[in-house]
């Protein structure tokens, strides 16, 4: 069977660690599928791997500065960000990803980092005192909130001879990864997906409201992975502070719950997929003020909320069986129990559970740990990851 990463543009960095004599390998079976693969080495790399070696295993001649310095060459970073279908970073150091967190330009590899349009992967490698830095653990977390992908690094014995967390994964593990990232790309290709994201406000008056603190990062999160593979998104969102800008995602904006079911009756009844994570604010005050409501002369204040709609029921209660509906469940107890009800009460497909109990999980953190409870009893729990992550193993969960 032909390889999917036959044709493929690849840029292979290799930076300055012991595990770039791995990369050869990964370099080997990258070529042999079929890829066509740009080596852009670090100068520190060079020192660790023959340019040499590279050139002649990847038929180019291997990238290290911005210009051959007899010929004056220039070496475009900007082209080679737009020629690649994929860059992946193997080994990524320390340093690498300390630059590549700051923009810090210094050399070619960095630059065409900045410069990538496409998907970007890194497998970093260091000792493991210098893994577990905060520095670096702060690194990563930046590059995974810009969706880098992050292959982590395996336990084992390091070249210090130490043993713990730093070892580069092997290259046939980097490789599936790639095949994975390129099968991904177009496994929701012609398929619909609805998305409510963020809070809602409900008005008091003209300048007050009663909101929460949901920013709306877990659906902005699942937009750009189901656009990324290909799907048609629908993202209606309550009032968030955040940008996106995908050819395949529209977004309609809201500011009530009232709002997001009348804007999303229509795109979920198109929807292949459905997705409810919204935080909808359960009720709403029954009178809104049409001016500012004054405090001269009161003293205390009761308000009267009335129930709002639950979008995620009501649209969910049409389900056709062609089609499947997510929903979230955020508790503070009895999360369990409560996230298996809301399967039936709401006719969902699946419910991603998420634990305020859970530290870096929830509003408003760039980090999620999800279980995902299915209609037919099975449950998977994954550990601590970025938003992004989390996103590609719902949609991995649905539609593998
Ligand atoms: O019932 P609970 O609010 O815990 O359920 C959470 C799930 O239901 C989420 O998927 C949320 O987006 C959805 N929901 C909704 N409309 C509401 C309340 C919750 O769509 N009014």
């Amino acid at each position: 069977m032909e390889s999917i990463l036959k044709g493929k543009h690849i840029v292979l960095g290799i930076t300055g660690g012991i595990a770039a004599y791995k990369s050869v390998t990964l370099l080997r079976l990258l070529i042999k599928a079929g890829a066509e693969v740009q080596v852009v080495i670090t100068p520190s790399g060079k020192e660790f791997i023959t340019p040499v070696t590279l050139a002649a295993l990847s038929g180019k001649p291997v990238v290290s500065e911005f210009f051959t310095a007899n010929t004056g060459e220039w070496h475009s970073h900007v082209d080679l960000g737009l020629w690649a279908d994929l860059m992946v970073i193997a080994p990524a150091t320390a340093s690498t990803i300390g630059k590549m967190a700051n923009g810090i330009a210094d050399n070619m590899l960095v630059t065409t980092y900045l410069s990538a349009k496409e998907h970007v992967m890194i497998a970093p490698a260091m000792d493991l005192d210098m893994m577990a830095h905060p520095s670096t653990t702060r690194n990563l977390a930046t590059l995974a909130s810009y969706g880098v992908e992050i292959i982590e690094p395996a336990a084992g014995e390091l070249a210090s001879h130490l043993v713990g967390k730093g070892r580069m994964e092997e290259p046939e593990k980097i490789f599936e990864r790639i095949e994975s990232y390129f099968s991904r790309q177009c496994d929701m290709q012609g398929k619909r997906v609805a998305i409510t994201a963020g809070p809602t406000f409900e008005k008091l008056d003209p300048v007050r409201f009663i909101g929460n603190y949901s920013t709306g990062k877990m659906g902005f999160a699942l937009a750009e992975e189901c656009a990324e593979r290909g799907a048609e998104v629908t993202l209606i969102c309550g009032p968030v502070s955040l940008e996106i800008s995908h050819p395949n995602i529209r977004r309609i904006n809201v500011e009530s719950a009232r709002e997001m079911l009348e804007a999303s009756k229509e795109p979920f009844s198109k929807a292949d997929i459905g997705i409810f994570s919204a935080a909808v604010a359960d009720y709403r005050p029954e009178m809104r003020a049409d001016s500012k409501i004054k405090r001269e002369g009161v003293d205390d204040m009761t308000l009267h909320l009335v129930k709002n709609p639950d979008i995620a029921a009501t649209l969910a209660a049409d389900k056709r069986v062609d089609q499947k509906f997510v929903g979230f469940a955020l508790e503070t107890d009895h999360e369990h129990e409560n996230a298996v009800k809301k399967l039936t009460k709401k006719n969902l497909d699946m419910v991603v559970l998420n634990s305020l109990n859970d530290k870096g999980a929830g509003f408003g953190t760039d980090t999620n740990k999800i279980t995902i409870i299915r209609r037919d009893g099975t449950e998977t729990t994954f550990p601590l990851k970025s938003k992004r992550e989390v996103a590609r193993d719902i949609i991995d969960g649905l539609i593998r």
